[in-house]
């Protein structure tokens, strides 16, 4: 008998451009799941969530094919894998209006994103912001996706999907699988400036677009163990935002070495962030070079987009049509 296809599903916002954190923590995933046997992969950009923080609509417009040159530079085939822009597929939005029947408002007070979110903008909680996780979830549930790679701040919306999924389920009969998300890879890849998450609103990321003059120029002012004042100190890499870098992109061997050298204070800061810098900058290089090759023809980015766009809605809308039908409603 024919095994079935897992069906795999992430998304990214269209928020400028992307940083190393947004690589190591999904999209560097996304590529290698798309080339492993037994995955079907959809892809998107998460247009309408990025409408949250209200991003001026020319930029929305630029940095949209932007973040798909990112995804075709990375390695996402889109013969391979299905990839479209969220708002071409509207059904999502009355996915997400369905669903929210379901979800108690006290789920979304809840939120750790949200608490987050209206901290950082408090003349702008909108309603898109509050009901950021049930789009989410209709993102998700729209094509009935098994599993989700994102990094770990996203494990929250997986969650409240799957409670949604649950309670649309034992309300109205079973439609959905519970989706999980990809656990041993969700990591949170730290910030340049000594907090927990490298993003974009913090400005403390390192872009993929970024040179390698640019990158030391970033990790050469970037905070390390603050208690480390001399070279001669002996560090604590188990502190340091840096070293937790380099595990994401060094070899195990440099790593150890890293970590024996900075507590003997045989090496100082300044060389660690070199052999840091070198290994970023050797994983970015091959993209930026495949992302110029790429941009070379614009047509084709808004082809990719049109393509996927209609294959994710063909199989959206049958669920969609299921959802509907389990609520009672009927298209007159
Ligand atoms: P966004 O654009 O904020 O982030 C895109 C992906 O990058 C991951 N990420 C990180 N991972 C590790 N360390 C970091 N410092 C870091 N910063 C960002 C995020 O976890 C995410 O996986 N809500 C999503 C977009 C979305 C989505 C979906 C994802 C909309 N609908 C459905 C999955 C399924 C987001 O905030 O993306």
């Amino acid at each position: 008998m024919l095994q079935e296809k897992q069906v795999v599903l992430s998304g990214i916002r269209a928020t400028g451009k992307m940083h190393l954190g947004n690589y190591l923590g999904a999209m560097k995933n996304f590529v290698d799941l798309q080339n492993t046997e037994g995955y079907q992969c959809f892809y998107f950009v998460a247009d309408y969530h990025t409408l949250t923080t209200n991003p001026d609509p020319d930029e929305l417009k630029t940095n949209l094919p932007g973040i798909v040159l990112d995804y075709l530079a990375a390695g996402i085939d889109p013969e391979k894998s299905t990839l479209y822009a969220q708002s071409s597929v509207p059904e999502l939005a009355e996915l997400c209006l369905l669903i929210g029947m379901v979800t108690p408002i006290g789920e979304l007070m809840r939120c750790p994103t949200f608490k987050e979110k209206a901290r950082k903008q408090p003349d702008n909680v909108n309603h898109g912001l509050f009901t950021y996780p049930v789009l989410m979830a209709a993102d998700i549930l729209g094509p009935k996706a098994d599993l989700v790679p994102v990094g770990e701040d996203q494990l929250p919306h997986v969650e409240i999907t799957r409670f949604i999924a649950n309670r649309f389920n034992s309300r109205y009969g079973k439609v959905f699988e519970l989706p999980v998300a990809l656990m041993e890879k969700a990591i949170r890849v730290p910030g340049l400036d000594g907090t927990d998450k490298m993003g974009k609103s913090e400005g403390n990321t390192i872009d993929l677009s970024d040179s390698a003059d640019a990158v030391w120029e970033k990790l050469r002012v970037a905070v390390t163990d603050e208690q480390r004042e001399r070279r001669s100190d002996p560090g604590r890499p188990y502190l340091c935002n840096l070293y937790a870098l380099h595990e994401f992109v060094s070899l195990t061997d440099i790593v150890k070495a890293i970590d024996e050298e900075c507590r003997s204070a045989t090496i100082g800061c300044i060389d660690c962030k070199k052999k840091l810098a070198e290994n970023i900058t050797a994983i970015l290089d091959p993209l930026q070079q495949r992302r110029v090759e790429i941009a070379k023809g614009p047509d084709y980015i808004r082809q990719v987009l049109h393509d996927g766009g209609q294959r994710a809605r063909e199989i959206i809308k049958e669920t969609v049509a299921e959802v509907r039908q389990k609520m009672g409603l009927i298209m007159y």
